[in-house]
């Protein structure tokens, strides 16, 4: 079987919504401080766009932070549970392709593992032209930690036994790829962990959008041997789950 198109694998989180709002990992302070020490500047009355917000999950611990954020968010699925889940929050419906904001409205622009999604050809100048001169892009990813022998099985299964699973290592390349618009960055790496549950890691898998664009049954298969994997090696029912949180940092070129 083929990956699905991009566009595809990009709407498919609102079908799995609700997975994702109850499961997903959130991200830990010590990431937002990172945020504020590369930017130099605080979160606390920053006016931040929260762009890719999905359910809201950075969306709320920036609002936490004092940041008047607004959510951005295209897909309808996400942006409901968002809605619920924190009804005072701004919430735009839109793209991180073509942001329906002024020129020079904020001071920080945040991609919470979203950015990958957009086309950089037209986001990387939309969110330059929304930038206040000085503002800064702020895009990160949570992953999985392949130090951990028993979190790289599991994600060698998976690209194994999933067409459209990305191999984490993704924001790598991002530097890269912003670099063509003028775009400096900075990156830090934070390590954290959760304590969950075997049922809450598996609801959070099928919230990725690689099990998402499978055949529901395929997908249901695949979650049935992590199962029996996982119960093997947490016979309690209980994990913790490590994570790496990489962090990219960028200024456009009026920031010199
Ligand atoms: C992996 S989720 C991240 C959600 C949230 N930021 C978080 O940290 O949990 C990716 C989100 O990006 C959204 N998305 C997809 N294409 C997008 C685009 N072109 N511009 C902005 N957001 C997009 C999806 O609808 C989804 O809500």
């Amino acid at each position: 079987m083929s990956s699905p198109p991009h566009a595809a694998l990009a709407s498919s989180f609102n079908a799995v919504a609700a997975q994702y709002a109850a499961a997903r990992p959130g991200y830990p302070a010590t990431l937002f401080e990172a945020v504020e020490e590369v930017t130099g500047r605080a979160l606390a009355g920053a006016e931040v766009l929260d762009v890719g917000a999905g359910t809201g999950i950075a969306t709320r611990l920036l609002a936490a932070r004092g940041a008047r954020v607004t959510a951005v968010e295209p897909g309808e699925g996400m942006a409901e549970r968002l809605r619920a889940a924190a009804p005072d929050v701004r919430l735009v419906r839109g793209d991180g392709d073509a942001l329906p904001f002024r020129d020079g409205a904020a001071d920080l622009i945040t991609y919470a593992q979203s950015w990958h999604w957009t086309d950089p050809r037209r986001s990387v100048p939309e969110a330059l032209r929304v930038l206040r001169p000085g503002g800064a892009l702020a895009m990160w990813w949570n992953q999985p930690d392949l130090d951990v022998p028993w979190v790289a099985r599991q994600e060698e299964r998976l690209a194994a036994r999933c067409p459209a699973y990305r191999p984490p290592g993704f924001p790598g390349t991002v530097a890269g790829r912003l670099a063509p618009f003028g775009v400096r960055t900075t990156g830090r790496r934070v390590r954290w962990s959760r304590s969950i549950t075997v049922e809450d890691r598996l609801r959070s898998l099928s919230s990725h959008s690689y099990l998402a664009v499978m055949d529901a049954g395929e997908a249901e298969a695949v979650l049935n041997a992590e199962r029996a994997d996982l119960l093997t090696l947490f016979p309690d029912g209980v994990l913790t789950e490590p994570y790496v949180v990489d962090l990219v940092v960028g200024w456009g070129a009026a920031a010199d």
